[in-house]
Formats: structure tokens, C-alpha cells, sequence
């Protein structure tokens, strides 16, 4: 037969096997990158599938009914998960975030949020432990997630039209809904909560003023995410950036806004407060003002591949030390290694080079390792 079957390039790459370097380094709290840049945040993604279908992250074009999912075999088990949590926090990791696709999925999740609650940081003091998720359960399950020990929530959210954020989570859902599960999560006391909002010029960008008017007197952070090239998938195109200067302007004409400063290094959004003291939002700008050079940032995949860079387009694939018998010196010895040799900062990158020059490249899905 002269036919030839051309496999499906499979959307989560190839990835490089992590080795146990001949001399380990033991953990002491303090490790550096390639730049000199701390490992500060664990970012643990607990499934790649999720309800809703938003455009700019799993598009229903390419995550269909016969998109291939992880297998469960394949998905680290809360104790895996847990293990290598101890080993980042060991090497410094203060804040651990679980993430998706949807991370309310992902069953019996209060089990790992309970295990990871009882790890300390190197001085001896819990964990900030946080989760995004698109707000769809969370009324059902609020007040266990706080009961397990998690801290504090993160929502997303793209609109309070309902006609608009239906479109945009592409699955129908209201959005009361959602409103419903923030209001959950602050009963529940799981703040301060950040509602995060991805702005597309031309489909959501008249939602600013209207998100920002509802949440002030909250306590709830609203931020504006500047849309990214992320992925490779969601035909992103520079001419529906809404640059987060523009977002501070159209908020500042109508509700009076001044600069705040950071609260912890390394972190995402620029922080602004109503002049009349009514509440904060934030500006993420990782597209016109790249946030790279204090990136405290690393990423693990569902089934255990550890991503430098949210724009990787190679993992480092740790289950076969984790399965393969070895000990935590020698794990913590690869994470080591790993995080030693570090060197990205795409968004950076990036900046410097024609705005649609990443169009097509192959990278790493947000769904599959989490924002
Ligand atoms: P807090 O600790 O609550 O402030 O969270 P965070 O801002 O560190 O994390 P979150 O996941 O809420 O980030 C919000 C959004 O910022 C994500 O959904 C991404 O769009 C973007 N983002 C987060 N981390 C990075 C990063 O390392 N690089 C880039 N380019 N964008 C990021
Ligand atoms: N650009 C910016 N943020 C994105 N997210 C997903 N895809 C993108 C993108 N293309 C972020 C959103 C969402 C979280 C789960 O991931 O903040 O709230
Ligand atoms: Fe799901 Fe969040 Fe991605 Fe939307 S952005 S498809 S809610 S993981
Ligand atoms: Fe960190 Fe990569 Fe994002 Fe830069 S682009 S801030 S290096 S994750």
C-alpha cells in the first residue's frame, strides 16, 4: 500500500524526560534561575478539560467531542501532586495555585487541597493557596473548598451581559450563575477574591465600565487581562488587544482612579484604587508591558510535565522520576536543575518583534498547564 496514515500532531509537544543530575542540589529556600529570578509560585493544573468553551482558550472548533483528553492513568494522584508540592515549597514556592482547564472538575479536590493546606513554607508559615476557576460550581462548592484550608479564589469572568458572557464561554451559561458563585465564595470567606476579565476589543471591551461599577464597594479585585498570544489555537490577532493603558483611562474618565504600589514582588497586575476609596482593580499587561524579569513563576501539568513559561513550547516531564522509585533529594535535585537552567521570558521576547510574528508557532495550550 502506498497510503500513509500522518498522525495528529498532538497538542500538548514533545517533551524533554527530567533527569536527576549526579549532584543533586539540596533545597535551601532560595533558588535562582538562570536570571537570578526566585521560584516563588507553584501553579498546579489538576485537569485539562473544562464546561465552558471561551474562545481565546479552548476553542469548540478544536476542543470537540473527539479531542483527546488526558487519559485518568495518566493524571498525577493527589499524593503525587503532594510530594512535589513539598519539594517545590522546600526550594522557596510561597503561593500555589490550582488551576485547569476547570479545576472544580477534577473530583474530590478538597482531598488535595487538604493535603497541600498542612505543608509549610522553608520559614515555617502556611501556604497561600488559591484557585482560578470559571465560577460554575463554586456555589455548590464554596464552603468545602474553605473547609479543606483553601484560602482564596480567583473568578473569571467576562462580562455581566448575560447575552455577551454566554457567547463567550460558547456554552450558554448565564451569568447570574456565576454572580451567584462569587457571592458563595465571599460567604464563604474565601477572599480577598479577584474576578479576572480577558478584554477583547470589539466583543467585550463596552463591559469595563459596567464590571468596574459593579464591583466597587465589594471587596472583590477586579482585573483586566490584556488578550495574549497564548497557546496556538485561538487565532489571536494584535488588532484585538485592548492595551490596559486604555483600560485605566476609560475607568479614570468616569470613576477618578490613582496608582497604587506593588504588593509582593514579581507579581502580574499593576495595581489602581478608586480616588474616593471604594475599592481596587488591577491592569495585567503582559502584551504591552511584559512582566518577565521577576518571573517567579512554574507550572505543572495535570500528568506531571513542569513548564517554565506560560508561552513553552517544551515541558519537562517529571513522572518518570516520580513513579520511577526515586527519593525526594533526588527529585528536589531535578526540579533543581530544571529551574537552574531557566532562561525564558517570551512576553519580553516578544515585544521586540513584529506584532503577529508568533502567528502559528507551536505552543503549549492555557488549558492544558493552567494560566
Ligand atoms: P494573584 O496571586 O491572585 O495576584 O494571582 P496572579 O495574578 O499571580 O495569577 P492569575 O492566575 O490570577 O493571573 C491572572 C492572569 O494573568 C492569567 O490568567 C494570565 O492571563 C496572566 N498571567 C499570569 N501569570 C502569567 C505569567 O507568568 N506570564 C504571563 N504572560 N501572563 C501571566
Ligand atoms: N489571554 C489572556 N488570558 C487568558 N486566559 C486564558 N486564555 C487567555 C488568553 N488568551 C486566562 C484568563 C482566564 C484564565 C483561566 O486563563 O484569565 O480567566
Ligand atoms: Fe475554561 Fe477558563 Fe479556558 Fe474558559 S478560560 S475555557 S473557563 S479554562
Ligand atoms: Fe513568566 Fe513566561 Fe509570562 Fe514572561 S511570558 S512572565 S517568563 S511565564
Amino acid at each position: 500500500m502506498s497510503e500513509r496514515v500522518i498522525p495528529l500532531i498532538d497538542q500538548r509537544l514533545i517533551n524533554t524526560v527530567a533527569r536527576i543530575p549526579t549532584t543533586p542540589v539540596a533545597p535551601t529556600g532560595l533558588l535562582g534561575d538562570a536570571l537570578g529570578r526566585p521560584l516563588r509560585d507553584l501553579r498546579i493544573s489538576v485537569t485539562d478539560r473544562c464546561n465552558f468553551r471561551c474562545s481565546y482558550c479552548m476553542p469548540k472548533e478544536i476542543f470537540d467531542k473527539d479531542y483527546a483528553y488526558l487519559p485518568h492513568s495518566s493524571l498525577l494522584s493527589f499524593e503525587e501532586i503532594t510530594r512535589v508540592a513539598r519539594q517545590f515549597v522546600a526550594h522557596g514556592v510561597q503561593k500555589i495555585r490550582l488551576t485547569g482547564g476547570e479545576p472544580l472538575l477534577r473530583k474530590n479536590l478538597e482531598i488535595l487541597i487538604e493535603q497541600l493546606a498542612a505543608l509549610r513554607t522553608t520559614e515555617g508559615q502556611p501556604l497561600d493557596i488559591t484557585l482560578t476557576t470559571n465560577g460554575s460550581l463554586l456555589k455548590r462548592k464554596a464552603a468545602a473548598l474553605k473547609a479543606a484550608g483553601l484560602q482564596r479564589v480567583t473568578v473569571s469572568l467576562d462580562g455581566l451581559d448575560d447575552t455577551i458572557f454566554r457567547a463567550m464561554n460558547d456554552v450558554d451559561f448565564p451569568v447570574a450563575d456565576v454572580l451567584e458563585g462569587i457571592e458563595a465564595a465571599q460567604a464563604a470567606g474565601l477572599g480577598p477574591i479577584k474576578v479576572n476579565m480577558v478584554v477583547k476589543r470589539g466583543t467585550n471591551d463596552h463591559e469595563i465600565l459596567p464590571m468596574a461599577a459593579h464591583f466597587r464597594h465589594t471587596k472583590v479585585v477586579l482585573r483586566f487581562i490584556e488578550y495574549m498570544d497564548v497557546g496556538a489555537t485561538n487565532g489571536w490577532r494584535m488588532d484585538e488587544v485592548l492595551p490596559s493603558a486604555e483600560v485605566v483611562q476609560r475607568i479614570h474618565r468616569e470613576l477618578p482612579l490613582v496608582q497604587l504600589g506593588a504588593a509582593a514582588p514579581g507579581e502580574t497586575a499593576e495595581r489602581w484604587g478608586y480616588a474616593d476609596g471604594s475599592g481596587e482593580i488591577g491592569v495585567i499587561s503582559s502584551v504591552t508591558q511584559a512582566f518577565c524579569s521577576d518571573c517567579n513563576r512554574a507550572r505543572l501539568s495535570t500528568e506531571g510535565q513542569l513548564y517554565l513559561c506560560l508561552f513553552a513550547s517544551q515541558g519537562h516531564d517529571l513522572r518518570p522520576i516520580i513513579r520511577g522509585g526515586a527519593t525526594d533529594e533526588q527529585l528536589a535535585g531535578a526540579i533543581a536543575g530544571i529551574w537552574q537552567g531557566r532562561s525564558d521570558r517570551y512576553s519580553e521576547l516578544r515585544a521586540s518583534l513584529p506584532p503577529d510574528a508568533s502567528t502559528g508557532t507551536r505552543r503549549v495550550e492555557m488549558s492544558y498547564i493552567g494560566g
